[in-house]
């Protein structure tokens, strides 16, 4: 049987964040984040559900570092829950939430996996939002501080670390459309958000650097490759308008230290009369920091067509073909491929990681208790070989984190998407590995992505 022709040391793991497994949200010491706050407003997640007891990882997590194990991960990458660390954002540390990640961090290197730590997975604490939040231009040297503070701590036992997942949702979905906390809709308040998550993307990766001399740093960024639905001028131009305010918009200040030249003038005007007068000399400078890596969050693409009646508008056509996933996104393993390969053209990061990648499908126990979630097997396995092709295309992918590990608490859809590679069920908290972690556990060992014949 044909092998991987991925690198013979290609990191395999699997992803999570903690607002959306670890539950006990008020013990330990921690205080409440955005989403805390956000879960119990009504109509806000779509079962009415929150994260207080999700996973219940915060009390499980050694048998879930054996199932791990089992499972043979080279690599896990999880997030710092910011409140349960330094519970008002600002000063005193927690010293059970740092037992917690000490806890949890020594246990995986116990079992031969790589810690791999995400700074900022959207659970920002309460009291910073109270103050504005990623509005208040302080939240810069507030996240530095922070992202400092964690390095000390566990710096010397982790050295992958993510400064912030997909800035793009932060702003966008946290401040234009309101659907995850703090839950607003003002496009300008957006734009300020973003600018001052990636300020303090730049500000905080040197910071870093001067407690641990030799860490792994870089950021995560969720992209979506864009496709003009036809030949037409109004399609290219909307595909290149799409492709600036959703990749571009974050991808240039990060590796280019400018925002790209072609969105500035929708941008200044979305941002009302005001225009973006809250970039200062320097700031966007300061964006464009050297990483070591590159993540990147991969989902879907988007196909788009111009309305030429609606110029100033975004539009996305629905899906181009009938399969997709429970969350309605279009599979498209070549869109993951052609995104590698862009990225590495265009702004040359010096490896990349595939930090996310998967698909919510809600296949659930049979009488036996077994889970055939085949659809997930074959949009996992048709992603790894989209990554094959990339590397063989030039992109310098050097690892792969399944999204996610467990099923777990899906924002603003509440537990009904599942994303996990392990079934959660929610009233036990018994945890089932489903036939795609089966899988996934032999390609790791065996170094062989191709799936099984039916
Ligand atoms: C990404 C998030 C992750 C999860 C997946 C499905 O945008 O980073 O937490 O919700 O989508």
């Amino acid at each position: 049987m044909a092998k991987s022709q991925l690198p013979k040391d290609f990191l395999w793991g699997a992803a999570t964040s903690s607002y959306q497994i670890e539950g006990a949200v008020k013990e330990g010491g921690r205080l409440p984040s955005i989403w805390d706050k956000f879960c119990y407003e009504p109509g806000r997640i779509e079962d009415g559900t929150n994260g207080d007891e999700a996973c219940d990882h915060y009390h499980r997590w050694e048998a879930d570092l054996d199932l791990m194990k089992s499972l043979n991960l080279k690599a896990y990458r999880f997030s710092i829950a910011w409140p349960r660390v330094m519970p008002k954002g600002t000063g005193a540390i927690n010293p059970d939430g740092v037992k917690f990640y000490n806890n949890l961090i020594d246990g995986l290197l116990k079992r031969g996996i790589e810690p791999w730590v995400t700074l900022y997975h959207w659970d920002l604490p309460l009291a910073l939002d109270e103050h504005g939040g990623w509005l208040n231009r302080e939240v810069v040297d507030q996240f530095t501080a922070y992202a400092r503070e964690m390095v000390k701590l566990f710096g010397d036992r982790v050295k992958h670390w993510i400064t912030h997942n997909e800035p793009w949702c932060v702003s966008h979905l946290g401040y234009r459309t309101g659907e995850h906390a703090p839950g607003l809709k003002d496009s300008r308040k957006a734009y300020i958000a973003a600018h001052h998550v990636l300020m303090s993307h730049g500000k905080a990766v040197p910071a870093m650097r001067e407690v641990h001399k030799d860490l792994h740093i870089g950021i995560t960024l969720n992209l979506c490759p864009a496709y003009p639905a036809s030949g037409s001028t109004i399609d290219a131009e909307a595909t290149k308008k799409f492709d600036g305010e959703f990749n571009r918009w974050y991808l240039d200040p990060v590796f280019k230290g400018q925002y790209p030249e072609d969105m500035l003038p929708f941008a200044s005007k979305d941002c009302g009369p005001q225009g973006m007068d809250f970039v200062k000399p320097g700031d966007t400078a300061m964006m464009n920091v050297a990483t070591d890596f590159f993540g990147i969050n991969y989902y879907s693409r988007a196909v788009i067509r111009g309305d030429e009646h609606a110029p100033g508008q975004l539009p996305r056509t629905l899906s181009q073909s009938e399969e997709v996933t429970d969350m309605g996104w279009e599979i498209s393993p070549k869109g993951l491929e052609d995104v590698l390969v862009r990225v590495q053209n265009d702004y040359h990061p010096q490896k990349i990681y595939v930090t996310e990648n998967g698909c919510a499908y809600a296949d659930g126990p049979d009488a036996k208790g077994s889970i055939a979630d085949q659809r997930r097997l074959t949009y996992l396995a048709d992603h790894f070989k989209a990554a094959e092709n990339a590397i063989a295309r030039g992109a310098k992918l050097a690892g792969f984190f399944v999204w996610s590990l467990f099923d777990n608490f899906e924002w603003a859809f509440g537990y009904k998407k599942r994303f996990g590679i392990v079934w959660v069920d929610y009233e036990t908290q018994e945890r089932i590995p489903k036939s795609s972690a089966l899988w996934y556990a032999n390609v790791i060992k065996n170094h062989d992505i191709t799936p099984p014949r039916d």
